[in-house]
């Protein structure tokens, strides 16, 4: 990716709701399942994109605890397909320096993937260059629930005060614990929601929606991205005169 964006002008986190496939295949006269395919491509893309542009973190959300709800033969040809995706990319993210973690829960999936998982994130663990999150089987509610679990047992256990629980304690408990929060948040296919993605986490991302099909979107529409976050005021709840340095924003 050609980078012309500002160094300080590129988001430390991304955050990605990759929809639309089946709309992709679907306008082609295509099975579902194509589109997640194309999906695949599209993914490897963003992640060659966002590790150029310098990326901290990029998060994609791969499947979501309601995505069990699609019919069977869906569900199964997903699950196929992450299973020989990480056995293709994995080798060539280790050599990119890519360190590469799981986030949701890992139990609903079958032996052998949770498996595969592991071995992905064993070999990557010491990569130092960009982090990339998958968030499969991932629910934000589910997420802070477990850290609520972990909260209340060790309150329970008296190792913790309730009144000494702060933010940062917390969110050292969700599954994104050591990774800054997201500060753009992308969904393509149209959609404007969140579906139950990183609930607490995205509490202050730069919220960006576009109707190219995942399949669709490539380096050009990353940049793209990145070019309307880098036009964004974040102000956190100051004044646009506090951010700016005093200078009319
Ligand atoms: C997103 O694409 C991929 C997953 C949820 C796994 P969709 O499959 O949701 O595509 P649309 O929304 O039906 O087009
Ligand atoms: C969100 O997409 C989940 C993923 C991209 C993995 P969905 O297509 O499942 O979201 P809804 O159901 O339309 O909100
Ligand atoms: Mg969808």
């Amino acid at each position: 990716m050609t980078n012309t964006t500002p160094k300080d002008a590129v988001p430390r986190h991304v955050a990605i709701v990759m929809d639309g496939n089946g709309r992709w295949a679907k306008a082609r006269y295509l099975p579902r399942l194509m589109g997640h395919h194309r999906g695949v491509e599209a993914a490897r893309k963003v992640i060659r994109g966002c590790n150029s542009a310098g990326v901290e973190c990029l998060t994609l959300f791969a499947f979501s605890s309601e995505n069990w709800r699609r019919p069977e033969e869906e569900v199964s040809g997903l699950m196929s397909l992450f299973m020989s995706a990480l056995e293709r990319e994995s080798a060539a993210l280790f050599r990119h320096n890519v360190n590469m973690r799981f986030i949701g829960d890992r139990s609903g999936f079958s032996v052998s993937l949770q498996e595969k998982i592991q071995q992905v994130e064993a070999m990557t663990a010491s990569c130092t260059g960009m982090r990339l999150l998958i968030a499969a089987n991932y629910g934000g509610r589910w997420d802070i629930l477990q850290a609520v679990r972990t909260v209340a047992s060790q309150i329970a256990a008296g190792e913790l005060d309730a009144v000494a629980l702060d933010e940062a304690t917390f969110s050292g408990l969700l599954s994104t614990n050591g990774v800054p929060e997201p500060d753009l948040f992308i969904r393509t296919g149209g959609e404007k929601r969140i579906s139950n993605f990183l609930m607490w986490q995205m509490a202050y991302a730069e919220l960006y929606f576009t109707d190219v099909l995942w399949p669709e979107f490539d380096e050009q529409c990353l940049r793209d991205a990145f070019a309307d976050f880098a036009c964004r005021q974040r102000r956190f709840g100051m004044t646009g005169e506090q951010v700016s340095g005093g200078k009319h924003a």
